[in-house]
């Protein structure tokens, strides 16, 4: 019986869990795999922490880095976090060392994954980080090996599931973002500082790893324009429930088009708005197969250790392959365009004083970039406070919404910024 050894650094969430599993199902695997896998080493950064696992047996690295160069561990798990520092230290040492590498970090790989892959294909080692996108749902594997044969033309995904969570709170019982934000901290659900979640930085790390296993390109995390769902407020989800449609945070990466990360509009009754709570899903519209769903749990510690676990028996099978599904040198370049070409309807909303004359302001200044208003909802009546004027727009470039908003959101009768979102009606069908 052949046997594999490994070193797990990061007990937190999922590396707790992920080392639980390992040892706790160990017949399992040996019987998936034919080889029996043995944790050797683990590493955090608090050796005395009670994590709920018996480590009894299992040495302890103080330097998560040591993991990389010992003798007597084939495969290092990376379940630390972040960009640079230890994670990438501890990375790179092991593809270099000739050690196999997974891990959840979706950070990590969306700035530095083409050097790691090349790293690991001059070392002859696998690198997997299925769980750094979509947590539980096995999205990569989707495009690596079951959408091998296609062509893709699009990824939508709802990536974070934190944003997820807020925004169906918030469609459900009409609380506001701050209200809802500090509720979902309070149960575990968002961050103390829940910057990367609700502006969108996550759901961009993941739909730049998407985008380059989707079209076989670079890495680009620049390329991705993001902006997240701190300005969404519950008037914007009952105006566009009024108009049909919900409020979703989607990625979007097309073949030769926009990467963004965005709140959208879309019908209520596609099935992207269906996707609630904290779930995540991923919509890849290919040729020959059309549209394929994936949706489950995008994190928590059950999900996402799951999917560390695949890549983890996919090694001791040799199963897999290369992390962007091609040789890293035959990888383009990133066919992305600055904004949006196609003409889209867009949700407009500005905060205005109730007194004659704004509307015609308004629309002229829209006229002037070409822009036309398609319908009107205004509601409320107030001689203090500014009342929401909503709007929808006929098709129109989102250069030209976005330069619309700037000299809006400039003029002085409105107040605070203007909103715009496109509304996708064709959301998985292209
Ligand atoms: N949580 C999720 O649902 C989820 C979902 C998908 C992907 N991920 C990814 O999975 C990774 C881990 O996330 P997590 O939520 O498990 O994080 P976490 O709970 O904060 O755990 C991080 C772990 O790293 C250890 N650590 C930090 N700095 C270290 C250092 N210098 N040396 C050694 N160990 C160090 C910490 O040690 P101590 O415990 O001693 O402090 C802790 O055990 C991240 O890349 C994250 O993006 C997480």
């Amino acid at each position: 019986m052949s046997h594999l050894s490994l070193g797990l650094a990061g007990l937190g969430v999922v590396g707790a869990k992920t080392a639980e599993l390992l040892m706790s199902q160990a017949d399992i695997w040996q019987q998936k795999t034919g080889k029996k896998l043995t944790l050797t080493a683990v590493s955090a950064r608090d050796r005395t922490k009670d994590r709920g696992i018996d480590l009894t047996g299992v040495d302890f690295e103080e330097d998560p880095v040591a993991l990389a160069h010992r003798g007597d561990i084939d495969v290092v798990i990376e379940l630390i976090g972040g960009s640079e520092g230890p994670a990438r230290a501890l990375v790179e040492a092991a593809l270099a060392s000739g050690k196999h590498v997974v891990t959840a970090n979706k950070a990590l790989i969306a700035h530095h994954g083409q050097e790691l892959a090349k790293l690991a294909e001059q070392h002859g080692v696998q690198l997997f980080f299925e769980a750094a996108v979509a947590g539980g749902i096995p999205a990569l594997k989707v495009l690596r090996e079951g959408l091998a044969a296609n062509h893709i033309s699009r990824v939508t995904g709802i990536l974070n599931g934190t944003c997820n969570y807020i925004l169906t709170e918030m469609t459900q019982t009409g609380r506001d973002f701050g209200d809802v934000l500090a509720e979902a901290q309070a149960k575990g659900f968002a961050e103390a500082d829940p910057s990367f979640d609700v502006d969108g930085v996550d759901a961009a790390h993941k739909l730049a790893i998407l985008a380059a296993l989707a079209y076989g390109e670079q890495i680009d995390f620049s390329s991705v324009n993001i902006s997240g769902i701190r300005s969404i407020t519950g008037t914007d989800i009952a105006y566009a429930g009024e108009l049909g449609y919900v409020i979703k945070l989607l990625g979007i990466a097309e073949r030769s088009g926009i990467r963004s990360v965005q709140p959208c509009l879309i019908a209520h009754n596609d099935q992207l708005a269906k996707i609630d709570g904290a779930l995540n899903a991923v919509a890849f519209e290919a040729e020959p197969v059309q549209t394929v769903l994936t949706t489950g749990p995008g994190a928590g510690a059950g999900p996402t250790s799951s999917a560390v676990l695949a890549d983890v028996l996919d090694i001791a099978t040799g199963r897999g392959g290369l992390p962007f599904g091609r040789f890293v040198d035959t990888l383009g370049p990133s066919a992305h365009v600055p904004h949006d070409p196609e003409e889209r309807r867009y949700y407009l909303r500005a905060m205005v004083p109730d007194r004659a004359g704004i509307l015609s302001a308004i629309t002229s200044i829209l006229k002037d970039k070409d822009i036309s208003v398609e319908s009107m909802l205004q509601r409320g009546q107030s001689e203090d406070a500014p009342v929401a004027l909503v709007m929808t727009l006929h098709p129109a470039r989102a250069d030209a919404v976005l330069a619309a908003c700037d000299v809006l959101t400039a003029s002085d009768f409105i107040n605070g910024s203007v909103l715009a979102l496109p509304i996708l009606d064709r959301i998985e069908r292209h």
